[in-house]
Order: C-alpha cells, then sequence, then structure tokens
C-alpha cells in the first residue's frame, strides 16, 4: 500500500508562483483526474511532484509512504516508486532506448539483478503490447520519434519500470483510437495491479474508459472542486466559466 500526500504546496518557476497551495491524497488503487484549464498548473504539479530542478517548492510539503520527500533528488523519488509520463517527452540523441530504460530500471530496483537477456526480453514484450516495433530498441530516445510514438515509450517506460504512483500528463493528446484504447487498458491493468493514478487530461474519452472514482480540477495554482465522475462530465459540457466563481 502506498500513499502520496501533497500538502499546502506552494511552488514558483522562475519567481513566479504557480501552484498556490494544493492538496492531494493519492493511494495505491485509486484513480484521480486532474483537469483545469491551460496554464493552470497541472503540468507544474507533475514536475514538482518528481523533482525537477527549475520548480522550486517555497512552502508545502510531499509525502510518500510517511518520507518527506520534498527536498529528496529526482532519483530518489523514481526509487520510492514515483513516475511521470511527460506531457512533451524530450528526445535524448545518442541515448538508446535500451540503455535509457536499463539505466532507470537499475535505479529503480537496485536489488533486482535482471541478466541482459531477461531485461530485453522485458522490454520486448512490452514494446509489442505498446504498439512499438522492435527496431525502436535501437533508437535514441524520442529521437525523431512521432507524437505518438513519444506517448507510447512513455508507457513503455511504465510497464518497464513499475512505478507504484504514476502521474500521467496528457498521455491521451496525440494517440490515435487503437493506441489510446491500449493504454486505457494498460491503465485498467496496472490499477489492478495497485498502482495510483494521476491522470491529467482535457478529455473525457480516456476517463469513459478508466473511470475515475476522484476528479480534481486545478484553477489558477489551486484545486478548487474534487468530484467524481459527474464532475468532469460536467465539465465536457459546460467548461471551466462556472468554477471561476467558486475559485
Ligand atoms: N519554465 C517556465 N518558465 C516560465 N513560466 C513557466 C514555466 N513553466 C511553467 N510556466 C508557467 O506556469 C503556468 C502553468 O503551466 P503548466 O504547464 O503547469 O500548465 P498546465 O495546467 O499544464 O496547462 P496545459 O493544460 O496547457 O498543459 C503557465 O502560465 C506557464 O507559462
Ligand atoms: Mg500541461
Amino acid at each position: 500500500m502506498t500513499e502520496l500526500n501533497v500538502i499546502d504546496l506552494k511552488a514558483s518557476v522562475q519567481g513566479t508562483e504557480i501552484l498556490k497551495g494544493v492538496n492531494l491524497t493519492v493511494k495505491s488503487g485509486e484513480i484521480h483526474a486532474l483537469m483545469g484549464p491551460n496554464g493552470a498548473g497541472k503540468s507544474t504539479l507533475g514536475y514538482v511532484l518528481i523533482g525537477h530542478p527549475d520548480y522550486k517548492v517555497t512552502s508545502g510539503r510531499i509525502i510518500l509512504d510517511g518520507k518527506d520527500i520534498t527536498g529528496a533528488a529526482p532519483e530518489e523519488r523514481a526509487r520510492l516508486g514515483l513516475f511521470l509520463a511527460f506531457q512533451n517527452p524530450v528526445s535524448i540523441p545518442g541515448v538508446k532506448i535500451s540503455t535509457f530504460l536499463r539505466t532507470a530500471y537499475n535505479q529503480m530496483h537496485p536489488d533486482e539483478k535482471l541478466s541482459l537477456k531477461d531485461f530485453f526480453n522485458l522490454v520486448k514484450s512490452n514494446m509489442e503490447s505498446v504498439g512499438l516495433n522492435e527496431s525502436f530498441i535501437s533508437r535514441s530516445v524520442n529521437d525523431g520519434f512521432s507524437g505518438g510514438e513519444r506517448k507510447r515509450f512513455e508507457i513503455l517506460q511504465m510497464l518497464v519500470l513499475r512505478p507504484k504512483i504514476v502521474i500521467l500528463d496528457e498521455i491521451d493528446s496525440g494517440l490515435d483510437i487503437d493506441a489510446l484504447k491500449q493504454v486505457s487498458s494498460h491503465i485498467q491493468r496496472e490499477y489492478n495491479e495497485g498502482i495510483g493514478f494521476i491522470i491529467i487530461t482535457h478529455y473525457q474519452r480516456i476517463l469513459k474508459d478508466i473511470r475515475p472514482e476522484f476528479v480534481h480540477v486545478l484553477m489558477n495554482g489551486r484545486i478548487v472542486m474534487n468530484g467524481d465522475k459527474n464532475l468532469s462530465d460536467k465539465i465536457e459540457t459546460e467548461g471551466y466559466d462556472w468554477l471561476k466563481e467558486v475559485a
């Protein structure tokens, strides 16, 4: 059982406060949808949670399984089971997918000694299930990847690395219908295995498939409303304007 607690978290980037007091608790086997207008701070929250150095926490705390990780290094957070799939995954020319995954895997699971062969097999079987063919294994990370291929690679990382709490930042944008279905079924399966999810999205489509129990709306750096599927349905038809009065 894993539990992530975000307590009155405030964070700034380049001197501008973006998160203005976020409270959120995510446990194993829960799916939380995080919605909100462009620029609300959703991706910033993801970056802050995984410890991106450009984002400075100015107050509040991030607790993972009772351990204060507010100031922990990104590698430490990853080792403890936090994973972020980026909204805009960057390419790393010269670093092969296989090398990248093996390095991350060894960091996350230092006690597991998978042979190179077993590791390749693990990666290959998961590549198939995310719809990336074998030729990708020798390609550089995201280098020349299409938009959808980048998103598929994010899901591949999730499947190979086996984190405990997963933040998916707009995983559903840029995916074709078939890939979206695959991703939804992967999320569903990992959820059944007890992984906790924060799914950042603008769209109903993925939420229809995975039916989150919790829906949160972030506006102007604060979660202004918590609800369930009815809340995302209302946003779909009415947008965010009605929440401005609440915010
Ligand atoms: N490195 C940065 N430098 C300057 N401003 C930044 C930086 N990173 C984020 N911001 C600003 O912080 C605000 C929140 O951005 P963020 O990416 O978190 O929004 P978001 O809710 O994810 O929006 P979207 O739905 O468009 O992805 C934006 O106004 C953005 O311009
Ligand atoms: Mg974003």
